[in-house]
């Protein structure tokens, strides 16, 4: 069916084109199956909440570099942590990351809950962090939706439904093309699809994997989407 050809064909082209990050798994420690560890799923999200993977990078090697664990963050002192964060903006998430690690390190033992629910009881973790670290870090099958996302979904099924009334539309497409398997992998395969190839002008459809699944490019209608409800 469509969710399964979705799902192999992305997981197979991101086994050959994933970006290299700093917070990823390497191919060959995945095989062998390696996890990623969720304070730094944790915190590689929360930096790329409002901030490119290019400004994050050597941020993200900063922090953990300094502060490898959740309970080494929790210890640390505010002033040092917002000094560190200085340049990537958006404080609150600087405020709102140590208050999390001082609860994660200080009520929780240090270990963070693998639930998507649970997850989201957190300070500073919302419904899109909180999926993307149960995906991400303990391959929990669920829809993991940011702005890339939202596109990708949109042209794949044409949804000429604006945004933001179009966001549960699209949560719901989403978890239909979710895997079972590896749902971490595929969240971020769909994210390094709307990064790289179905970008907001000038979609590369001659090289997309999926451009033969995807219905907006069938009409000649994918640069259009997302549609935005006008301010
Ligand atoms: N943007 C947000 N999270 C990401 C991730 N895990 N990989 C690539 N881009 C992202």
């Amino acid at each position: 069916d469509g969710k399964g050809a979705i799902g192999e064909t992305l997981l197979k082209w991101y086994d050959a084109h994933a970006r290299v990050l700093p917070w990823r798994i390497s191919p060959a420690d995945r095989a062998d199956g390696v996890r990623p560890d969720p304070y730094r799923v944790w915190l590689s999200e929360v930096m790329l909440q409002q901030t490119t993977v290019a400004a994050v990078r050597d941020y993200f090697r900063r922090f953990t570099e300094r502060w490898p664990d959740v309970a080494a963050l929790a210890a640390a002192e505010d002033g040092e942590v917002m000094a560190e964060w200085a340049g990537l903006g958006y404080y609150a998430r600087a405020r709102n990351l140590l208050k999390c690690a001082r609860c994660v390190a200080g009520d929780l033992e240090g270990r963070f809950p693998s639930s998507a629910a649970e997850l989201q009881t957190l300070p500073g973790i919302g419904p899109y962090t909180a999926a993307a670290i149960a995906a991400i870090a303990h391959d929990e099958p669920v829809a993991v939706v940011d702005g890339n996302v939202e596109r990708v979904v949109s042209r794949l099924f044409a949804v000429e439904t604006p945004l933001p009334g179009a966001k549960s539309e699209l949560t719901a497409l989403t978890a239909r093309i979710t895997p079972e398997t590896r749902p971490g992998d595929f969240a971020q395969a769909m994210m390094d699809l709307g990064a790289t190839i179905c970008t907001p002008r000038n979609p590369a459809c001659a090289i997309c994997p999926l451009v033969g699944e995807c219905s907006a490019r069938a009409q000649g209608i994918a640069e259009t989407l997302p549609r935005k409800a006008p301010k």
